[in-house]
């Protein structure tokens, strides 16, 4: 009897704090927080706090404990806050109604996905993305798969990676925005910007989440889940901002990481989680663990027991525990023994409240779950033409000697060679698992739509058939069936396009690599068809940087193009034949060898930085010390020259730097203009240059713009070693050009 009265009343107080007024008054969404808190047992809190994986999709270890009996019973008591791989309205729908109609308090769950690039509809990988540096494309990408998470019930995507990595063995370099701070940061704002949109409660915007706090990209030696060691300023001027960047753009969650960093965690890293994101910061979302990572403190050697890692996370400020079941199994005695205060519980279940209120799911928990909008949506014409202009501004072009490309549409005899060159899943990339296998336009079927000139010849095997996300892939190296066949196209042919470069699955999650050059065999295939015919166009496609000296030396033209998603075929042929000029700039350094790694133009200067008749100055004896493209690199098939460069700096709290960009070749373009700080003497030493102001612009032949960016403390300043902001006088060199290398320099004086 007094169960069911239970049942009775408080889902409509619950409901009545879903309204704007309560009794006349109007109540913000801290008072309805406050409000229902105080309705929660310390069992139904730390439920909120505990997040399951769904049944079928795995992302992670699957833990013993979580079987689906034990899930389900805890569902119905209102003992899980969210979960996640959980898709489509029908599932999202059935689920939350358990949630709803049985749990005492109905508190409605909050379902995640890792809709990294795109759901149904597959967008460049975020690597291809950020080499766009155009944020409004990057944020409309973000936008569409917003759109298509929410109409399969999804309202939280597991996103933006800000983590920044300079290390291309690494292989979710592919996830993040490159090697830069600065660029990392102005794309974490436009991707959370994209997913949340300005009002939460729409249902067509999700929460997103910064990841992987802090330090992942620094794993040691490229090699995934490994050890992160570096140094205070690495960490407050290269690895925290796009976090603060993310946070200042109002990001709703936070997540935290597998790694270790300097010894601690970071799952369990108080000073991050409490001191800096929650308290510096005024970070008021709340922050989930990665999969298991709570469990994963006990084989970090730091926690005794999953009891222990529960009581260490919680105390840390990690709010929500992903699939480790270690808050749901002993965090409510943890706080009975006095290990965690119930304060620190209250303040990540508010945290966790909140979003949900933001959300709107209190008004209707079903508001994701619209069959008409689920049918409407995926796969949408509209997503299909903006995927297409992110892939577009995603392709670098990295060589064009003699002006082989754009090619001309009624060129004869063109011979389209390369296992990748028909191949529809690959391109989709690593993080598609909301889409469908098998679905992206190939580069052949682009070509073709152009030119029916067009003869393809695979070449030999690469790839296993069944590549897929949870395995590695296998590479064929010793079979060369489709060698011979391959080169004897290229050889009666007037122009070859080969497609090389890696398998989407081999970049990504789990997917490091010790070797940067073309898998397989397929570099000897290269040097066989450059042998007889030297009019090659190499259309790459990778996930990282790749090492490619032969290839940069001997190859007249060259297209980095990434895993572009679903319009993959139609984004590289209106490149290829010259509709879309490319305007791509690398947002990672490319080495000449994998020995060099990590290899980035931000570097500190050592004390011998220049050439010596001996041996004793910092370099390799076998390799140079220069990248082989360098961050910032990419050409266009029209041609820049930058002249004028000004400084006024008597203003010196917006100094001024102007600069001449002229279009002196044949075709209409943009170019990415980059500006560039050196600190030259600083209490801490500052990297030999730093990107800290871009603009993307637009010419016509012959036509000049001057570019002008403005210079205020925040350009000027770093982060000291006591996590002090500051500026100091003195000599600051500037760089404006093409890229990290090359452009024109001056200096001002900071007074
Ligand atoms: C582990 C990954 O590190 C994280 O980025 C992802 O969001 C979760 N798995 C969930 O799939």
């Amino acid at each position: 009897m007094k169960t069911k009265q239970r049942f009775l009343l408080i889902p409509l107080f619950v409901f009545l704090l879903s309204n704007s007024t309560i009794m006349g008054q109007n109540t913000t969404i801290d008072q309805k927080v406050d409000s229902l808190l105080s309705l929660m047992t310390l069992e139904e809190k730390v439920g909120q706090m505990n997040q399951y994986n769904g049944f079928w999709d795995v992302t992670g270890p699957v833990p013993e404990e979580g079987n689906a009996a034990t899930k389900y019973e805890h569902l119905k008591k209102g003992w899980v806050g969210s979960m996640l791989n959980v898709t489509g309205t029908e599932e999202v729908r059935k689920l939350q109604k358990l949630v709803v109609e049985e749990s005492r308090l109905g508190i409605p769950i909050i379902f995640g996905f890792d809709v990294i690039h795109g759901y149904k509809t597959v967008a460049p990988i975020p690597l291809a993305e950020a080499a766009s540096w155009d944020l409004e494309a990057i944020a409309n990408s973000a936008k569409i798969a917003a759109d298509e998470a929410s109409a399969v019930g999804l309202n939280w995507t597991f996103a933006p990676m800000v983590d920044i990595s300079r290390d291309a063995r690494w292989g979710r370099v592919m996830e993040g925005a490159g090697e830069d701070t600065y660029l990392g940061s102005q794309i974490a704002k436009a991707r959370v910007k994209g997913f949340q949109g300005d009002d939460l409660s729409q249902p067509n915007t999700i929460a997103a989440c910064a990841k992987h706090f802090a330090a992942y990209g620094f794993v040691e030696a490229g090699r995934d889940y490994n050890t992160a060691d570096i140094g205070t300023s690495t960490l407050y001027n290269a690895v925290l901002p796009p976090f603060e960047a993310a946070v200042n753009a109002d990001v709703k969650t936070v997540m935290n990481g597998f790694n270790l960093l300097n010894g601690i965690p970071v799952t369990a890293d108080k000073n991050l989680q409490r001191n800096i994101l929650k308290d510096k910061w005024g970070f008021d979302g709340f922050v989930i663990s990665d999969w298991g990572s709570i469990g994963e403190l006990v084989p970090h050697g730091y926690a005794e027991d999953l009891n222990h890692a529960a009581e260490l996370a919680a105390n840390a400020g990690s709010d929500m525990d992903m699939e480790s079941t270690a808050y749901i199994t002993h965090l409510v005695n943890n706080v009975k023994e006095g290990k965690v205060s119930e304060e620190y519980i209250d303040d990540a279940v508010k945290r966790i409240l909140k979003v949900k209120y933001e959300l709107g799911l209190f008004d209707d928990p079903y508001k994701y779950c619209n069959e008409e909008r689920e049918k409407e949506r995926l796969y949408h014409e509209d997503h299909q033409k903006g995927v297409l202009d992110m892939a577009k501004k995603s392709i670098v072009l990295l060589k064009n000697e003699g002006n082989l490309l754009p090619i001309n549409k009624n060129q004869k005899k063109i011979a389209v060679i390369g296992e990748l060159a028909n191949d529809n899943n690959s391109p989709l990339g690593s993080w598609r698992i909301g889409s469908d296998d098998n679905t992206a336009v190939t580069v052949l079927e682009g070509l073709k739509k152009y030119n029916s000139n067009i003869t393809y010849s695979k070449g030999p095997k690469v790839f296993n058939s069944d590549a897929n996300f949870l395995m590695d892939v296998e590479v064929n190296e010793t079979d060369t069936n489709g060698m011979q066949e391959a080169v004897a196209l290229a050889k009666e042919s007037d122009l070859v396009v080969i497609v090389l470069g890696e398998h989407g699955f081999q970049s990504g999650e789990g997917r490091s690599r010790t070797q940067l050059g073309l898998p397989g065999l397929q570099l000897q295939l290269l040097k066989k068809v450059h042998e007889v015919n030297k009019n090659v166009i190499l259309i790459l496609m990778n996930g990282r940087p790749l090492t490619l000296p032969w290839e940069a030396e001997n190859i007249p033209a060259i297209l980095e193009t990434w895993q572009l998603g679903t319009q993959t075929g139609n984004a590289i042929a209106e490149v290829v034949f010259g509709d879309y000029n490319p305007s791509g700039k690398l947002p990672m350094t490319f080495p000449r060898s994998v020995g060099q790694v990590p290899l980035y133009y931000n570097h500190y200067s050592t004390g011998r930085p220049n050439y010596q008749p001996n041996v004793f100055w910092s370099h390799y004896s076998d390799e140079k010390n220069t990248p082989l493209y360098p961050f910032g690199y990419g050409l266009s098939y029209t041609d820049f020259s930058y002249s004028n460069l000004e400084i006024d700096s008597s203003d010196q709290e917006n100094i001024k730097v102007s600069v001449t960009v002229t279009n002196t070749g044949k075709f209409e373009g943009e170019e990415v203009v980059q500006l560039y700080l050196h600190d030259k003497v600083a209490s801490v030493t500052r990297p030999v240059k730093e990107l800290k102001g871009f603009q993307k612009i637009s010419l016509a032949p012959n036509n000049s713009k001057k570019v002008t960016f403005t210079l205020t403390d925040k350009e000027l300043g770093f982060y000291n070693n006591n996590y002090e902001f500051v500026v100091e006088p003195g000599e600051f060199g500037v760089m404006v050009g093409t890229n990290s290398q090359e452009g024109l320099e001056n200096s001002f004086v900071k007074k």
